[in-house]
C-alpha cells in the first residue's frame, strides 16, 4: 500500500559537500519496496518549490528506509537543511524498480548519484557476490564505494577528474567487461547520455540491459504526463510512456533516446 505523510529523519550522513544520505522511518503501512522504486519528497514547508522531488531507495529493511542525495538546485538544497528529528513529507513507494531473476552473471554501471538506486539493490541481497561485477563512475571523487565493495566479486572505479582512478567514462571498461561474453544481465543508472551509451553498448552485443531512467517529473503518479520517455512500441513503431508509471525501469532494447 503507498504511502503520503510525514516520516522522521532518524540519521543523516554528509558524504561530500554535495551529497547526503538519510536514513528515515519506514511507515508500518508500506508492505513491500522493491529496488529502483522511487518516493516523491516535499521539498518545502513554505510551498516552494511546489512540486515534488523523486529520490530512489538506496537501502531498505523492515523498519527503515535510505535515500542518498545530491544537492542539484533550490529543492534538494532545501532537504540538505533537515537534520536528524525533523520530519519530512514523503509520496511512495512509486514506480515499477528493477526485475529481479537468477542469472549467470551481473553487470552493475552507475554514474554519478545514479549509484544511489544500484547500492539499493545489491544490498537488498538477491544478486550473489561472487556473480556480480561492477564498474562505477564519476566527474570527480567518489563515494560510497565500501558499500559497493563488499557486494561484489570486482569493482572498477573511474573518474574524469579525481587522481589514482582510471581516467575517464564507464563505457571503456563497460565495453572490456562485454566482451568477455560472461554478463547476462546488465542494471544501469546516471546522467542519460551515459544511459544511451550503456544501451547502445549492450543492444549491440544483444546483452539485456535494465535502465532506470530519469526525467524531471510533477505529479509522480501518472497523472500530469509530465515525465514521458519514448518507447519501441504503438501502431507507429513508438510509443511515449510515463517514466514514474510505467518506469523508471526500462530495458535498453525498448527506449527510443533523442539524437
Ligand atoms: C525516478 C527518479 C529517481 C531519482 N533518484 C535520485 C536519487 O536517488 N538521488 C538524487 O540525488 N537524485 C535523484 N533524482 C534526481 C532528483 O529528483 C533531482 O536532482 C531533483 O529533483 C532536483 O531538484 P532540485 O529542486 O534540487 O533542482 P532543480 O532546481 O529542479 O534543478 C536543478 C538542476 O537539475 C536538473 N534536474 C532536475 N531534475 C532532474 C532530473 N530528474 N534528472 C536530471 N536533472 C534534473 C535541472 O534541469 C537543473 O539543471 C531522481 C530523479 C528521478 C526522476
Ligand atoms: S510525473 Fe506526472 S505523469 Fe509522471
Amino acid at each position: 500500500m503507498g504511502f503520503l505523510g510525514k516520516v522522521k529523519i532518524l540519521e543523516k550522513k554528509v558524504l561530500q559537500d554535495d551529497v547526503f544520505q538519510w536514513i528515515v522511518e519506514r511507515p508500518e503501512t508500506i508492505e513491500t519496496l522493491k529496488p529502483g522504486q522511487f518516493f516523491n519528497f516535499t521539498a518545502s514547508s513554505t510551498g516552494y518549490p511546489l512540486l515534488k522531488r523523486p529520490i530512489s531507495i538506496s537501502y531498505f529493511d523492515e523498519k527503515q528506509i535510505e535515500f542518498t542525495v545530491k544537492v542539484l538546485g533550490t529543492g534538494t538544497e532545501v532537504m540538505s537543511h533537515l537534520a536528524v528529528g525533523d520530519e519530512v513529507e514523503i509520496m511512495g513507494p512509486l514506480g515499477n524498480g528493477f526485475d529481479q531473476g537468477s542469472f549467470h552473471r551481473v553487470l552493475i554501471v552507475g554514474g554519478g548519484i545514479g549509484i544511489a538506486p544500484l547500492k539499493g539493490l545489491l544490498e537488498s541481497g538477491n544478486l550473489s557476490v561472487e556473480q556480480t561485477d561492477c564498474i562505477l563512475g564519476f566527474r570527480d571523487a567518489p563515494y560510497l564505494l565500501d558499500a559497493f565493495q563488499k557486494c561484489v566479486a570486482h569493482l572498477e572505479v573511474v573518474s574524469e577528474n579525481a587522481e589514482g582512478y582510471r581516467k575517464g567514462f564507464v563505457t571503456g571498461p563497460l565495453e572490456e567487461h562485454l566482451n568477455s561474453g560472461v554478463y547476462d544481465m546488465i542494471y544501469s543508472c546516471g546522467p542519460e547520455a551515459m544511459l544511451k551509451q550503456v544501451a547502445k553498448t549492450c543492444n549491440e552485443r544483444k546483452v539485456p540491459v535494465q535502465l532506470l531512467m530519469e526525467e524531471k517529473m510533477a505529479c509522480g503518479v501518472g497523472a500530469c504526463l509530465g515525465c514521458t520517455c519514448k518507447t519501441k512500441s504503438g501502431d507507429f513503431g513508438f510509443k511515449h510512456v510515463r517514466m514514474c508509471k510505467e518506469g523508471p525501469m526500462f530495458y535498453g532494447s525498448e527506449v527510443i533516446f533523442d539524437a
